[in-house]
């Protein structure tokens, strides 16, 4: 396994729409086992490819990531993700991001959702997720058609905020 490298705000590669995935191959096993290993590296609950700068349509999360209990961690990697329902109750939470460094905002997204999506295999699944795993996989599943998080701010403090991340970023290159 490698750890990969992450792609930050305001690399353009972030505003990408990935491609759905249509070859089930030991390539795509190395990937999401490298996007895992990765992910784990940086403390993250979720990362998906466009992330790692892979336009497919992939991510892997663990809402246990970071938990000193080893045992407790449940690594997931979801294909082809399709968010089916949303709940009308939604939840405000405070949200960061690996792309995004140094910033977090509170974002609301539905308390609940059911996907559906294909494992490493192929095979399709179909699962309620709710809370920091619902948040998880909304925040996730917008990597893959290009928004970030910071995407969800009203307008002007959306553009106050890239103007300042593009600034560090800058500074930091
Ligand atoms: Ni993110």
């Amino acid at each position: 396994m490698a750890l990969l490298k992450i792609h930050t705000f305001p690399d353009p590669i972030l505003k990408q729409v990935a491609k759905p995935v249509t070859t089930f191959d030991s390539n795509l096993q190395l990937l999401s086992e490298n996007m895992l290993e990765t992910m784990y590296e940086s403390k993250g609950v979720g990362l998906a490819a466009t992330q790692v700068a892979v336009l497919k349509r992939l991510l892997v999360m663990d809402v246990y990531s970071g938990d000193e209990d080893a045992t407790k961690l449940d690594p997931k990697v979801l294909i082809n993700p399709e968010i089916q329902e949303k709940s009308e109750g939604t939840v405000l939470t405070e949200e960061g991001c690996l792309s995004v460094v140094e910033f977090t905002a509170e974002v609301r997204r539905a308390q609940k959702v059911k996907v559906r999506y294909q494992d490493i295999d192929g095979i399709f699944h179909t699962e309620e997720l709710e809370d920091l795993a619902a948040i998880c996989l909304q925040h996730e599943i917008d990597h893959l058609n290009g928004i970030l998080f910071i995407d969800h701010l009203p307008v002007l403090r959306q553009k106050l905020v890239k103007k300042k991340l593009t600034k560090l970023a800058k500074k930091s290159a």
